[in-house]
């Protein structure tokens, strides 16, 4: 298909998936009244936090060969092929009812108009419901102001339970199988280098960059376990997991587009003493459409292209 049929397609497509009217000549960052990044409500209080001046000795400490060649002090560990297979395959998803089914259906609609007129499906093709919500204690949820939508926190200063154990999730799965064949539409690759990590897990990657690196280092770009977003299944570490990613083509178009898919770039440059961690170009986070089109939203209307979650949600980020 030509770029411009696809440019002018994914106009339509992208008005419609933020749930606005208008035509693809209408920009998309004009609305009357943006939408302000008013605190949101935190729902449960996170119990779950992690002792987080636990470093594992170093007879913990995972096989040296996990550690990228690099002479940059802040690149993390290669996406090798043990790497990446030995995240992604996990434990058991974690058997528990989501609290709201609605909100974990991807056929749903932002306008909640019917969807089943074929020719609006597929007008909705990029459209993602939120993640599913458990119901289940040690998990920080906050209620976005500006959606409605229930958002997982997993950041420095909220912690996931050591036995949240999801998996990665479907929708965000799905919504990144379409973000992919975007991606692949425009000529580029981007694949999934990391997703889903366990606690224990992420305890191992943690303490084997505290080995190398020292603890000071490792935590402006690793999480220590209980406190990942990868823990929580809605993050995704794309393509080369190091620095030599930004300026990539396929880097550009991340944090061009991943918001079309209802992700966001949950680490973005200039923001590590808001988000607690250097710039990732590589790490997306899955928040539905909703609330990516919202956020989105403020980075082309405001004043703050790197507007942040922590900033969107009016939370903090820091080891308490
Ligand atoms: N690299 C991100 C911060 C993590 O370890 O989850
Ligand atoms: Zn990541």
């Amino acid at each position: 298909m030509k770029k411009g049929i696809i440019a002018a397609l994914s106009a339509t497509l992208l008005l419609t998936a933020c749930g606005q009217t208008g035509t693809a000549g209408e920009s998309s960052h004009d609305a009357a009244s943006p939408v302000s990044p008013e605190s949101g409500s935190v729902i449960t209080d996170s119990t779950g936090i992690a002792d987080s001046t636990d470093i594992a000795d170093s007879t913990d400490i995972a096989d040296s060969n996990d550690i990228a060649d690099s002479t940059e002090a802040d690149v993390v560990i290669s996406p090798t092929e043990e790497y990446i297979q030995r995240e992604t395959a996990e434990d058991e998803p974690y058997n528990t009812d989501s609290i709201d089914e609605a909100e974990t259906d991807p056929e749903q609609e932002i306008t909640g108009e019917d969807t089943g007129d074929v020719q609006e499906s597929e007008a909705n093709a990029e459209y993602g419901a939120p993640p599913q919500v458990y119901d289940i204690p040690g998990i920080t949820y906050m209620t976005d102001p500006n959606t409605g939508v229930t958002i997982l926190i997993a950041n420095k200063s909220y912690a996931l339970p050591y036995d949240f154990n999801p998996g990665l999730d479907p929708t965000c799965e799905a919504q990144f199988a379409k973000l992919s064949a975007g991606a692949a539409a425009d000529g580029l690759d981007i694949y999934l280098s990391s997703g889903f990590r366990s606690y224990d897990y992420q305890s191992e990657i943690y303490n084997n960059y505290c080995y190398w690196y020292g603890q000071e280092s490792a935590d402006t770009f690793s999480a220590r376990p209980g406190h990942s977003e990868h823990q929580s299944g809605l993050a995704i570490d794309v393509n080369i997991i190091d620095d030599s990613f930004i300026g990539t083509p396929e880097a550009i178009w991340l944090e061009e587009h991943c918001w079309e898919y209802g992700f966001i770039l949950r680490y973005p440059q200039s923001k590590q003493d808001i988000t607690g961690y250097k710039y990732e170009s590589w790490h997306i986070r899955y928040v539905g459409t909703e609330v990516s089109c919202a956020l989105h939203e403020l980075q082309v209307n405001g004043d703050d292209p790197y507007l942040t979650l922590e900033e969107y949600l009016g939370i903090d980020s820091y080891y308490h």
